[in-house]
């Protein structure tokens, strides 16, 4: 048997600086730094973004070759994300990786982040892993997007939102709530407590297998608008809660047809929403009474981080998909549409 590619991912296209190390499907070690900086703004200020990814790329890198066993000279490839994300973040990750390749005389391998996410299913951890084709829905600070993944290498875009995604309606309706950011994790937190059918939603009305979450978020700013200061902080885990049930129901729906729509039964999410208890939940009960088997990824693996990035190159890897060194970030990077 040929020996599996050791390789090194790099991912930075939000606010996460991540550094990975992968020998074939498996993963050996997986680094993040985190950026507190973004905070106190109520969401993440690009610039600040870029600069914290400087300081913390070279450190992050290193402690994710080390925890790896490997030395720099062990390294078959280096993956990094490509797009989409912030300019300034992709563009300090990209020079990086073209810099450490070309010092390394290793080749380069670009990679979606999108692709990434769901591709995180096929990580060689023990769990068990979609077969092809699959329905995944991928839910993140910045896309909702239903796929059908065919292959590694072929994606099918079967819906998506014409407005905020998914964890922008979690983030801009934590802020609303006076949580800061990011308030996906917050609300989840707080909804554990709280009464689903306390404060009902209306079931926002998008045509086809789209999302909208505009007017969800608007609809929550009207209610608080009404609320006084310690009526709302009593409210909050009835709040949290329904507003989350909202979301939730309503990804599901449309995942729901989409699945019934393609004659596909095997269903995953991905993306940072995916770390949602509630979604987790439900998406299992959805699977039990279709009888359809659902994946969900380990929580290492919902929010950004290089090992998804580091599976994605894998598979670009064995295609012989290297990239020249003139390649430059894209940060509108579309999924493959096949
Ligand atoms: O995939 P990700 O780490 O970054 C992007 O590619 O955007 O997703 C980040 C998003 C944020 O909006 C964050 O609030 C949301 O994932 N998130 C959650 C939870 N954990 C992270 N949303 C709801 N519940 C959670 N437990
Ligand atoms: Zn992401």
């Amino acid at each position: 048997m040929e020996k599996e590619p050791v390789i090194l991912a790099i991912e930075s296209s939000c606010d996460d600086t991540s550094a990975a190390v992968l020998v074939g499907k498996k993963v050996l070690s997986n680094c993040i730094a985190g950026q507190k900086i973004h905070e106190k703004y109520g969401g993440v200020v690009p610039e600040l973004a870029s600069r914290a990814h400087q300081e913390n790329i070279v450190p992050v890198v290193n402690e994710a070759i080390k925890e790896s066993g490997f030395s720099p000279a062990d390294l078959d490839a280096i993956a990094f994300t490509r797009g989409p994300g912030l300019m300034g973040s992709l563009i300090v990750g990209t020079n990086f990786a073209k810099g450490l390749a070309l010092g390394l005389n290793i080749p380069l391998v670009e990679v979606n982040h999108m692709k990434a996410h769901i591709l995180a299913h096929l990580i060689d951890d023990g769990t068990p892993t979609p077969t092809f084709p699959f329905m995944c829905l991928t839910v993140s600070g910045g896309h909702t997007q239903i796929v059908l993944v065919k292959s590694p290498h072929e994606y099918e875009l079967i819906g998506e939102t014409i407005d905020d995604a998914a964890g922008e309606a979690f983030d801009k309706g934590a802020k609303t709530l006076g949580l800061p950011y990011p308030g996906g994790p917050l609300i989840d937190k707080l909804a554990k407590t709280g009464d689903i059918t306390a404060f009902p939603f209306p079931h926002p009305a998008v045509q086809g297998l789209n999302y909208s979450f505009s007017g969800l978020k608007t609809s929550l700013l009207y209610r608080v608008k009404k609320m006084k200061a310690d009526e709302l902080e009593t409210a909050l885990p009835d709040i949290c809660a329904s507003y989350q049930h909202s979301i939730v129901q309503f990804l599901l729906s449309k995942l729901k047809k989409a699945a019934i729509k393609h004659r596909i039964s095997n269903i995953a999410i991905a993306g940072g929403v995916s770390a949602n208890s509630y979604l987790r939940e439900k998406i299992t009960e959805m699977g039990e009474k279709e009888g359809w088997q659902t994946f969900i990824p380990d929580f290492q693996f919902c929010t950004d981080n290089a090992a998804m990035i580091g599976i994605a190159g894998y598979y670009n890897f064995l295609k012989g998909d290297f990239c020249t060194a003139d390649v430059s970030p894209n940060p509108r990077m579309k999924i493959n549409v096949v």
